[in-house]
């Protein structure tokens, strides 16, 4: 099974990768306004992204993002609060929202300070609920997800061994992945989207970068059953369409290039 569209692009070095996933997302976003008037855009976290949203913070590096009517919402976040060095948010507010593009009323964050895990993915859920408008069998129907991939083979945060992965009923749920693999970093407990919400979105990219990916890349695109490890191989159930953004080190050989 493969998504109906599954491309991989592939990059001789990151500035490059960074620049082309920046104008894929303005470009993307341009197109969903005109289709339905909103563009709805969940981000990833980790190192990986950053360099992107920089790039989209920047004037006339790519063109500009239609930012009046793009939401910003986040895939994953930790649990902690928003100031956090491992915050997703604050990785997100020092990289774009510092600058000060985005409409406040546009930002979604997932609210974690001073809250129990499954508070924080109920109260998400509930959000989600009211600002994406598009549905799809009940989920929020994003135009566009964001998602790494961690070299478990986690992607948002959707850790190897915990029931996260399993979650088909919930757009939103939580984790404690250090329980299953203390070497897990940062070892604190996640919020994150679910399965079935990325298998719905209308595209999804998936970024990766480094030549610590490759094996794990590797295993992610080898053929074999979908619910299996690494967890990210949801991907191929992915009924939109699905664009990885590779650079050369991070490129398995068994990818073929889209
Ligand atoms: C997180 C991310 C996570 C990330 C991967 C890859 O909260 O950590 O959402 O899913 O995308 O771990 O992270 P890097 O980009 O740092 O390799």
């Amino acid at each position: 099974m493969t998504p109906p569209e599954l491309k991989v692009m592939v990059y001789d070095e990151g500035e490059r990768l960074a620049r082309e996933v920046a104008a894929s997302m303005v470009e993307l976003a341009k197109e969903s306004i005109a289709e339905h008037g909103q563009c709805t855009l969940a981000l990833s976290g980790g190192s990986t992204p950053r360099h992107v949203y920089e790039l989209l913070g920047k004037q006339g590096v790519v063109e500009d993002m239609p930012w009046e009517h793009t939401l910003l919402f986040w895939g994953d976040e930790r649990v902690v609060k928003p100031d956090h060095p491992d915050s997703n948010y604050r990785m997100v507010y020092e990289a774009l929202l510092k600058g000060g593009p985005v409409p406040l009323e546009n930002i979604v964050p997932i609210q974690t300070s001073g809250l129990d895990p499954a508070v924080c993915a109920e109260r998400y859920e509930r959000l989600l609920q009211q600002r994406v408008r598009r549905k799809s069998e009940g989920f929020p129907l994003f135009d566009l997800i964001l998602l790494g991939i961690g070299n478990d083979g986690h992607t948002a945060s959707l850790f190897p061994g915990t029931p996260a992965p399993l979650e088909r009923t919930h757009a939103v749920t939580w984790c404690d992945p250090v329980q299953v693999n203390p070497q897990v970093v940062p070892a604190v407990s996640r919020v994150t989207i679910t399965a079935p919400v990325i298998w719905k979105a209308s595209n999804v990219f998936v970024l990766a970068e480094g030549a610590a990916k490759k094996e794990i890349l590797g295993k992610i695109f080898a053929p074999g059953p979908i619910d299996t490890q690494p967890v990210a191989r949801l991907i191929w159930r992915c009924s939109g369409q699905v664009r990885f953004f590779i650079d050369n080190a991070a490129l398995p050989d068994n990818a073929k290039k889209g």
